[in-house]
């Protein structure tokens, strides 16, 4: 993949003939099947993981960056395991559509990394004994036009107006037991839970969602990747199809930039 040089308008979107429509990939199933390990697969296998943002042509956006800002009476259920993180409406679905028709329109846009710990996109934290909230400035993804960009999470197959714009939608089948025995170790390590708060949370909100509201839109999905990451023949077909995109995504803009030698070739 070679690297690029980017200028942006004062709109944001990206100047000159390289502006273009990214190929955006869904990749949707439960919680902690292995989403974000099949993109980080594919991004490797692309060699696009250790490249700087704006030289990527394949950029990866989690759905968990557009969880809502919580009420101060939502915050408290949430930190008492209350709250429903599962449910489509936990999301800022307008905000999802926005970014994406954004992101399709080649303009750059900036995405927050999201706090578990917080259950918010801002880090709390006390200076001084007073209770700062800071936007995590250092944690937000410039994301630049890319040629490809996956976009992951439990529900982005669920609402019609986001699934449609996805161009290839991929599903993770990774069975429940496996992802209920990954669940519980994560969140009491990364997400700061305890055990009761991640089974209860589990039983009341996490798989009664799952069942309602993910696991439908698997018959939306245009791949199905069944044991998600250990899949490595499934992540190499995938891989060679984004390739291919590539390859005439190239092809497309050398024609562009030169015309005349396109019109020639072509008669
Ligand atoms: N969640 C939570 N607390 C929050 C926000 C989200 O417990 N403040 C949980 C929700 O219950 C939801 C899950 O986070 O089930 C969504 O993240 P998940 O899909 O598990 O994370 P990924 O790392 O994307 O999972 P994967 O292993 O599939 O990559």
């Amino acid at each position: 993949v070679t690297p690029r040089k980017m200028s942006f308008g004062i709109n944001g979107k990206l100047n000159g003939l390289e502006s273009k429509t990214p190929f955006l990939i869904g990749v949707s199933m439960g919680t902690a099947s292995g989403k974000s390990t099949v993109c980080k697969r594919i991004m490797e296998k692309l060699g696009q993981v250790d490249m700087d943002h704006m030289q990527r042509q394949v950029v990866c956006i989690s759905q968990d960056s557009f969880y809502r800002d919580l009420s101060p009476a939502e915050k408290l259920k949430a930190e008492k395991g209350q709250y429903n993180f599962d449910h489509p409406d936990a999301f800022d679905n307008d905000l999802i559509l926005q970014t994406l028709q954004d992101i399709l329109a080649g303009v750059k846009c900036e995405i927050p990394a999201y706090d578990y710990r917080t259950n918010s996109l801002y880090l709390l934290c006390y200076i001084n004994h007073v209770l700062m909230d800071f936007r995590m400035k250092d944690q937000i993804t410039t994301i630049y036009p890319a040629d490809v960009v996956l976009f992951e999470g439990i529900l982005v197959f669920y609402f019609p107006k986001i699934r449609d714009l996805f161009h290839m939608k991929l599903f993770v089948d990774t069975d429940s037991d496996t992802r209920l025995a990954r669940r519980v170790p994560r969140d009491i390590k990364e997400r700061g839970r305890d055990l009761d708060y991640v089974l209860n949370q589990y039983m009341n909100f996490v798989k009664p969602a799952f069942e309602e509201f993910c696991l439908p839109t698997k018959k939306f999905a245009d791949v199905i990747i069944p044991r998600g990451a250990d899949n490595t023949v499934a992540i190499d077909l995938i891989v060679h199809h984004i390739w291919d995109i590539l390859r005439l995504k190239k092809a497309e803009n050398s024609s562009r930039q030169h015309p005349y030698i396109y019109q020639h070739r072509r008669t």
